[in-house]
């Protein structure tokens, strides 16, 4: 079965625009958790731009299902993930003045700072994956970290279409097939929704995928319990 991670951040982005409590992720945490999520992903920023110390705290606390930390690759970050011991820890690049987490991480070129990383959060039991783009070099790297997962960026696969789209699509699924082949877990996500889910939920080697902006925009309209549903469905059916 393809695992869904429900990604919250954006709850607290709305919940910080006006410096209040609410629309509190944790909340939105538990309606996805009794939607069928299999996990719940949140983002703590350098800046704290949307998920709070607080809010790891609580997630931590309150979840049936797993957490997966997302963080930089930072001294401050690894000391959160080691208190707090998430089920897992996605270690993502992170630029200040971005958007969104806008590329994978340069696990081949940032070889000496991420081992000791992926050392000291797998001997604290928490599963390592590294955010990364699909290429044969990147996957190279996280094998020789030793890291169990890794998380596939499929952004620009979002972004693009027709024959580019479909390039992009084969080279995750390459990726995919060359990880899985070396025995590590592969996740993927950034940018899906119903609409493009389909293609990427089929690629066999996938265990997980992770999705957060597009799920909150679409309880605005429908509710988070319907739209986890409805994404849950979408991904089903590809299998
Ligand atoms: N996976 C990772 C590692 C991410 O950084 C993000 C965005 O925070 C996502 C998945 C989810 O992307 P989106 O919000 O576009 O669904």
């Amino acid at each position: 079965m393809l695992r869904l991670g429900v990604n919250i951040d954006h709850v607290a982005t709305v919940r910080n625009a006006r410096g209040v409590g609410y629309p509190d992720p944790l909340r939105a945490a538990l309606i996805a958790q009794g939607a069928g999520a299999d996990g719940i992903t949140a983002h703590l920023r350098e800046d704290r731009r949307h998920i709070s110390d607080d809010d790891i705290a609580r997630l931590s606390e309150a979840l049936n299902i797993p957490l997966n930390l997302e963080m930089a690759a930072t001294d401050e970050m690894r000391a959160i993930a080691l208190r707090h011991r998430p089920h897992a820890a996605c270690i993502v690049p992170e630029r200040r003045e971005e958007l969104t987490t806008e590329g994978g991480l340069d696990a081949s070129g940032q070889h000496d700072r991420l081992a000791p990383l992926v050392r000291e959060l797998g001997a604290a039991g928490i599963r390592v994956s590294l955010f990364i783009e699909p290429a044969p070099r990147q996957i190279a790297a996280a094998i020789s970290l030793g890291a169990p997962v890794v998380e596939l960026h499929t952004g620009h696969y979002c972004e693009l279409d027709g024959a580019a789209r479909e390039a992009e699509l084969k080279r995750i699924a390459d990726a995919a097939a060359l990880a899985a082949k070396n025995g590590i877990e592969v996740h993927a996500g950034h940018g899906l929704t119903y609409d493009n889910v389909a293609p990427i939920a089929a690629i066999p080697q996938l265990a997980e995928l992770n999705i957060g902006h597009f799920l909150i925009g679409e309880a605005i309209f429908v509710g988070l319990d319907e739209a986890v549903r409805r994404m849950r469905h979408a991904m089903d059916a590809a299998r």
